[in-house]
């Protein structure tokens, strides 16, 4: 009984670790993709790139740019101990979080709306909700802090973060899966039923997960 304690002590403090790495990795592929599509042509190398569309390589390219920079910030944004003790800083970095959020969020549905998602109009109405939810949540952020109204502020801003990590949660769902089953009901385009499954589910149970902890921390506090 003693000795659990420290082993799951431990085991929180090596998926932390993990989950850090795979965060910091994820929003340097980003980033480097980014900048690399939005200086060269990179129709050899990716379906994503569109030859002569500047408007939607410019929308898709930025928005990875963008979403390196958001996934970078966002963690820090929650410590409590910067929030107090560096209040500009909070704000600054707030900022910064909201406007790329809003960027990231409009890159992707102009995307979808341009050219389409590789896998069809189930995932392209998994990703436009996705990118739908993540504006409105990045605007109710910004909104509510002028408003002076810090308890909905903070509820939003933790919605915000989760959307913010769901392009990674995206990912890592895809990592677990190939492991555990070699891939299996995943194909190429993209359009096999876990596949299917994963345009919705990267963020919407994380979202109810939330709403759940912030009701229950909502009714738990003293009035
Ligand atoms: C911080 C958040 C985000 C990051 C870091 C991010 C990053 C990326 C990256 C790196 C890609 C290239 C594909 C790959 O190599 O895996 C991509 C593609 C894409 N992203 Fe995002 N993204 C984010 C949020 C969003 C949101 C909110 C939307 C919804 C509007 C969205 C829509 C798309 C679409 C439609 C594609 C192309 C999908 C395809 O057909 O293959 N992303 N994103």
């Amino acid at each position: 009984m003693q000795l659990r304690r420290p082993l799951v002590t431990m085991a929180a403090y090596a998926g932390g670790a993990l989950f850090a790495v795979s965060l910091l990795g994820f929003a340097a592929y980003s980033l480097r993709f980014g900048l690399r599509g939005v200086g060269t042509d990179l129709s050899d190398e990716t379906y994503i790139y569109t030859p002569g569309g500047p408007f939607v390589n410019i929308a898709i390219f930025s928005h990875m740019i963008l979403g390196g920079v958001a996934m970078v910030l966002a963690p820090v944004q929650l410590s409590s101990r910067i929030r107090m003790r560096l209040p500009r800083l909070h704000r600054v970095t707030g900022r910064v979080i909201v406007g790329a959020s809003i960027a990231v969020a409009l890159g992707g549905l102009a995307y979808i709306a341009l050219r389409g998602t590789i896998a069809g109009p189930l995932m392209d109405l998994g990703f436009a909700l996705y990118g739908g939810l993540m504006l409105g949540c990045a605007v109710q952020v910004l909104r509510l802090a002028r408003a002076g109204d810090f308890e909905r502020h903070s509820a939003w801003a933790l919605r915000l973060f989760v959307l913010v990590l769901g392009s990674l949660i995206y990912r890592l769902h895809y990592v677990v899966w190939f492991i555990l089953t070699g891939g299996a009901w995943s194909a190429d385009d993209l359009t096999g039923p876990f596949d299917k499954v994963q345009y919705f589910a990267f963020y919407i149970p994380y979202l109810i997960a939330l709403e759940v902890w912030i009701r229950r921390r909502r009714t738990a506090r003293p009035a």
